[in-house]
């Protein structure tokens, strides 16, 4: 092992030098209160956290922020709290994914530009997961994740309430006329109780698992509910923990290998799997120069039983924090040990395997046996056709069974204001058959990749009872949403996808065995269609949309900015001028 001595560390060349320009970074140092022992001899660690006002997942972080830099003194280090943009999924319009790259630059060029010898990243709502990391990683400096943790479980009038999941069942259900003004109110101020991300098995919690599995985490973080006093205690170990890493060298590239990305991915088919996993799992991979495919996605689809039982999958309603008293990711990752690899190296300096040494299931029916699984399989396929060449997600375990193979007309919205005004609409003309068809929702036609894939069931249906048809989309989709969504269709429609030739009253079939999604339109009408087109014009003329949706990639590729999907480059580019 590596044993870094101070004149190794980056901070040591902004204070070390005895020139005017050293002179100057450690009389600022000294401005802010601290003598030359404060900050000299001993790693500067940067806490990066993504706290604001109005991200309610990250309310209790200026708490843990303390709890941090408590453990990094106690280590011998110094830490200063470095705020990075917050990204929160509730208010941030048009959609979240629209910033994450935003957060990814501004997190590698924070760390790159200031003396930082490690960081403590804090995120957990959904998207500051993947963009604290692949930031981070791009950065190269020694990194420990902290995820923000579940809330607690939801409750009105003694029932549990899900986060997201009960609010899209609920609003049927109110749109159908069956629960009380009083009821949908009191269910508002009861589905988010505490700090905390959503605690469904959503984007977020996958998320935070996924970090984890990556072995980016020390070993539990991801599961610890957000206001138990073990989530602060954990804090202080990840404060202690990222100065040891500084001295020993443990860079991410020594942690995030092909092994550690796929032991992820299993991972995250094991819990469920947001689809939004598959976007953040390959622009993280891409970063860090590993080659991780839809086709590799749907492999493992294929082959890793779904053993968390937790909601949106699975019947028996356990959230988040039934998960953690089940034993909790460590419990999970044991249970499965037989599919990951456990020689890889993790945060905490141990291998996967010897973190997990002890860990047990308390509770079998929320963490199941691999012989016993909510599904066999089915936490995520990838379809290819001619309506998605570049691949097209689905949730198998999530949908009614009978849609596996469908056949039905195409009812398509161009916009999403439109598709919202028909299906509101209680004398809209459509069958269970039919196939919602939402386009213009992708990477560059949301703009930025909203969830808008989980197209509401039209009135007119709902009234008749059903509750499930089959919808497609070039968007993402809540990862505690449900039912038969066809989502990340790429190439996009905005872009001259197929999906911008389908017509209202073609038909569309899916053969999920065979992974197939198609228009039965034939070649030479397509041609016909596809001459015919014409780009819309572009979504953004200034700003940082205008960069996003220059650069941005497709689904496939994981909607990264072109210029910053390469390998890990040299460790933190240094400024040259000192
Ligand atoms: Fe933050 Fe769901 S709103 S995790």
């Amino acid at each position: 092992m590596t044993q870094k001595q101070y004149e190794d560390l980056r901070s040591a060349r902004w204070f070390a030098p005895d020139d005017l320009r050293g002179f100057g970074h450690r009389s600022r140092m000294m401005q802010l209160g601290y003598a030359e022992e404060d900050f000299m001899g001993r790693p500067l660690i940067g806490v990066l956290s993504t706290w604001s006002e109005l991200n309610t997942c990250h309310s209790h972080f200026p708490e843990r922020v303390k709890d941090v830099k408590r453990g990094v003194l106690q280590a011998g280090g110094l830490a200063v709290e470095m705020p990075a943009l917050s990204v929160d999924e509730s208010y941030t319009k048009p959609t979240s994914m629209l910033y994450r790259n935003l957060l990814a630059m501004e997190t590698e060029e924070i760390i790159r530009s200031h003396p930082l010898d490690g960081v403590v990243l804090m995120g957990g709502c959904d998207k500051t997961t993947p963009g604290l990391v692949m930031g981070a990683l791009s950065a190269g400096v020694p990194m420990i994740y902290l995820p923000a943790g579940p809330m607690l479980r939801g409750n009105y009038a003694g029932k549990p309430l899900g986060s997201g999941s009960d609010a899209w069942k609920y609003w049927d259900e109110r749109r159908a006329g069956t629960i009380s003004d009083a009821e949908w109110s009191g269910i508002q101020g009861g589905i988010a109780r505490s700090a905390g991300t959503c605690m469904t098995m959503g984007t977020a919690a996958t998320m935070m698992a996924i970090a984890e599995a990556m072995g980016l985490t020390l070993p539990g973080a991801s599961s610890i509910p957000a206001v138990d006093s073990e989530h602060q205690r954990m804090s202080a170990r990840c404060g202690r923990r990222i100065v040891e890493m500084v001295w020993e060298d443990v860079t991410p590239d020594k942690i995030v290998t092909g092994a550690a990305m796929r032991n992820a991915a299993t991972v995250a088919m094991a819990t469920g799997c947001s689809t939004n996993a598959v976007v953040h799992l390959i622009a993280m991979a891409r970063r860090a120069g590993i080659d991780l495919s839809l086709d590799d996605l749907d492999a493992l689809g294929r082959t890793t039983p779904l053993v968390a039982n937790v909601r949106p999958s699975g019947a028996s309603g356990y959230l988040m924090e039934d998960f953690y008293y089940a034993g909790g990711l460590r419990a999970l990752m044991k249970q499965m040990e037989a599919l990951l690899d456990t020689s890889v190296v993790t945060v905490s300096g141990q291998s996967l395997g010897e973190t997990l040494e002890g860990a047990r299931v308390y509770n079998e029916d929320v963490i199941r046996p691999l012989s016993n699984p909510v599904y066999k399989e089915g936490s995520l396929a990838i379809l290819r056709g001619n309506l998605c060449p570049d691949g097209a997600v689905i949730k198998p375990a999530a949908c009614d069974p009978r849609f596996h193979v469908h056949q039905g007309p195409a009812l398509v919205f161009d916009s999403y204001p439109e598709m919202k005004a028909a299906v509101e609409d209680e004398e809209l003309d459509i069958t269970p058959d039919h196939v919602l068809v939402l386009r213009n929702a992708g990477p560059q036609g949301g703009p930025g990749f909203p969830e808008w894939g989980m197209l509401p069931i039209p009135k007119a249906l709902i009234k008749r009872g059903h509750r499930d048809m089959l919808r497609i989309s070039d968007a993402r989709m809540s990862g505690t949403s449900y039912g038969a969504c066809i989502l990340h269709v790429a190439p996009e429609s905005h872009i001259g996808g197929p999906l911008a030739l389908l017509k209202t009253g073609d038909r569309v079939r899916l053969d999920l065995p065979n992974r197939r999604l198609d228009m039965l339109v034939d070649e030479e009408e397509l041609a016909r269609r596809r001459a015919a087109w014409t780009p819309p014009e572009p979504r953004f003329q200034r700003g940082y949309g205008h960069l996003f949706t220059g650069h941005v990639t497709q689904a496939d590729k994981g909607c990264d900015f072109d210029f910053l999907e390469t390998a890990f480059g040299p460790a933190v580019g240094e400024p040259d001028i000192f």
